[in-house]
């Protein structure tokens, strides 16, 4: 029986020191979300990022858009949240229904991207250089750190999420193969690795003839059926070879979550930093 790694328990204690950090703070920090369209698991996931700032004492601001709006408009948000002083983190919940969303991004001062996906921060954190990284890589950092996981790693991804993934594994001296869901040597390479990380949004994906016995498997994708929020991995025929495994919901989306808290903590550190600076 796999080692089920509870992402709920890691993100209550996480929570918890963030909240008394935010208490120690002169001024309130705060958090802009841009939400575009009514994809229901959008709304979702954006209301639990809500209730986490609230409840850490983070100022929350949502600002919903039809799926129609232009992308320029998106562009202008964001550079109105750039200048405000109220505003240390903006967040752009994905995905964008029709718009192209490197070019959101890239629209958000870095200093402000607490989701860690703008270009300069991977950059950034490619060189070992001061950087806001990825929230969904750091909280799987987390995981795979309560995990003590070891050996070598698949990331099964598109480069949004797999890129920042690759660099922290290598800080900890993981080797990585990215390989995409539609790739004929997926289950050759998932089935050689120790550590195997999917987010392709495709339920059921990983089964469990794909994953080396005592691998540990780390599931970002959610996917909202009719049914239930379901992963990427297949948990029943898994978890019986895996070493450790995530549950969705309760595993990495917790995760996510508390590492955006710690995130806006350091955008609102660095950017307290620079003003001290100029
Ligand atoms: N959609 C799925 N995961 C994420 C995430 O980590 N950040 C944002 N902004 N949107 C997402």
């Amino acid at each position: 029986m796999a080692t089920i790694l509870n992402g709920r328990e890691l993100a209550t204690r996480i929570r918890e020191k963030i909240r008394s950090r935010v208490q120690a703070l002169p001024t309130r920090p705060g958090l802009g979300v841009i939400l575009v369209g009514d994809d229901p698991a959008s709304h979702l996931y954006v209301n639990l990022k809500k209730q986490a700032c609230e409840e850490a004492g983070i100022f929350f601001e949502l600002n919903p858009y039809p799926a129609d709006i232009p992308e320029q408009d998106l562009i202008s948000k964001i550079n109105e949240l750039n200048a405000r002083e109220d505003i240390h983190g903006i967040l752009v919940q994905l995905p964008l229904p029709s718009h192209n969303a490197n070019d959101v991004i890239a629209a958000i001062n870095p200093l402000k991207d607490v989701d860690g996906f703008h270009p300069e921060n991977l950059e950034r954190l490619r060189r070992d250089e001061p950087c806001i990284a990825s929230a969904v890589a750091l909280g799987v950092m987390k995981l795979l750190d309560e995990a003590k996981a070891r050996g070598s790693a698949c990331i099964v991804s598109s480069p949004l999420f797999a890129a920042p993934l690759e660099i922290l594994l290598k800080e900890r001296a993981i080797e990585s193969v990215i390989i995409q869901a539609e790739d004929v040597h997926l289950a050759d390479r998932t089935r050689e690795s120790d550590i195997l990380i999917v987010a392709e949004g495709i339920p059921g994906l990983i089964t469990g003839e794909m994953v080396k016995h005592g691998a540990t498997v780390i599931d970002i994708g959610t996917t909202r059926t009719d049914e239930s929020l379901k992963g990427d991995v297949d948990f029943e025929s898994v978890e019986p070879v895996a070493g450790a495994i995530t549950p969705v919901p309760g595993g990495v989306g917790p995760m996510t979550v508390a590492m955006l808290l710690v995130n806006i903590l350091k955008a609102y550190d660095l950017q307290k930093r620079s003003l001290r600076l100029a």
